[in-house]
């Protein structure tokens, strides 16, 4: 398909397939993925944004908050098992993906992921920064996802793969600091219209915007600093911490998290390494990787291309965008991933047996696409 006909298609398929709640279900037709994840969301949200669809994205931003709101007194329970050093568990996590019409999901599920919590502020702030009016509902939801990150960023948690819970991520902090610098001008305003600053005297939460400010300022010092100091091997960025592999989510400490400047040395090093080790038209989400085999994302191909794109480098992202557009079916939808290159023929077949083909349409690869197309701010 043509750049244009896609980026229309896909705008469409995310028009038709929002729940009138709100929500954006990550893959209407493959049953394991019929939940709204707040990081695939999120990004679907972001594109509408960059489109002009700013209704679908403000109710996407306002399901979204509401479902925090509603399950907010979890935040005050993951804390308490954090500080005693109590497992975070799905009790007492904000959990990752929610039913279209915002309850928690029944069968297990590794929920306790903090990258889409990061996400979720960073796309909500871009969505005011774009005009969209700062309500009662996200000042709630902003104040809990504040107090969460703010007070477990340092937790190991699973990875926006939702693998790995027992480990930090450079991808996951990437997002948490991304999300925390974003919204901070809206926390930074809520302290000035209320006049509380950090007088100590007042109580914890959403009446003391003044010390939340002070907490996210504390964590966007000391985030980087740590980042840089477990997750560099040999001058790359890797994976997680005691072993050397590279992972494609690394592209989000520098698009669009702004961890990393897109020139630092050691992201272009690392971006060097995806393209060489993870890319062959498409890209993997690290060599490893086994689910439906370990083949190519589109989204992630449409990743790289966005970078390419931000560094004024039009020649590759072409092609990875045009390998991107070759991929689309008959009906002009895009797939999670493809089985080309795969790591492992028998976990294709695994996976396939197991849960069905691969989910497809999927909305975060149509939201991926548009992005890298028309995303030329970050
Ligand atoms: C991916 C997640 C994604 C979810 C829904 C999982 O397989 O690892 O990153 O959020 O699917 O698309």
């Amino acid at each position: 398909m043509k750049t244009i006909q896609l980026c229309n298609r896909s705008i469409d398929v995310l028009k038709a397939y929002q729940a009138p709640t709100g929500a954006f279900p990550a893959a209407p037709d493959y049953p394991p993925y019929n939940y709204v994840w707040l990081r695939d969301g999120t990004f679907i949200a972001r594109a509408l944004d960059l489109v002009g669809e700013r209704e679908g994205a403000a109710a996407f931003y306002r399901f979204a908050s509401r479902t925090i709101v509603a399950h907010g007194f979890k935040v005050e329970r993951a804390l308490a098992a954090a500080a005693c050093g109590r497992p975070i568990d799905d009790g007492s996590c904000l959990h990752t993906r929610y039913t279209l019409s915002g309850e928690e999901g029944r069968e297990p599920w590794g929920n306790f992921q903090l990258d889409g919590y990061g996400t979720f502020l960073w796309g909500l702030a871009a969505h005011l920064q774009a005009g969209g009016p700062w309500e009662d509902i996200y000042r709630r939801a902003v104040d809990l996802v504040v107090r969460y990150l703010t007070g477990l960023w340092q937790h190991p948690c699973l990875d926006c793969w939702e693998e790995y819970g027992d480990y930090r991520h450079p991808s996951t902090l990437a997002a948490i600091y991304g999300g925390l610098k974003a919204i901070l001008p809206w926390l930074e305003d809520e302290s000035r219209k209320t006049g509380f600053h950090d007088a100590g005297g007042e109580p914890e939460g959403e009446q003391n915007p003044g010390r939340m400010v002070l907490k996210v300022d504390d964590v966007l010092e000391r985030l980087p600093e740590l980042a840089r100091s477990e997750f560099i091997r040999d001058g790359n960025w890797v994976k997680f911490a005691g072993q050397d592999a590279v992972d494609a989510n690394l592209l989000w400490l520098g698009v669009p998290f702004g961890l990393c400047s897109l020139d630092d040395p050691v992201f272009t090093a690392t971006v060097a390494r995806i393209a060489t080790e993870l890319c062959s038209g498409g890209v993997k989400r690290y060599a490893a990787d086994t689910y439906y085999g370990g083949g190519q994302w589109l989204l992630l191909t449409a990743w790289l291309a966005w970078y390419y794109r931000l560094r004024g480098e039009e020649a590759p992202a072409r092609e990875l965008l045009a390998w991107v557009e070759d991929r689309a079916d008959n009906n002009g939808f895009l797939p999670e991933q493809v089985p080309e290159n795969l790591t492992s023929e028998a976990h294709y077949h695994y996976w396939l047996e197991r849960w069905g083909p691969i989910a497809n349409p999927l909305l975060w690869s149509h939201a991926m696409y548009i992005i890298s197309v028309r995303g030329m701010e970050v």
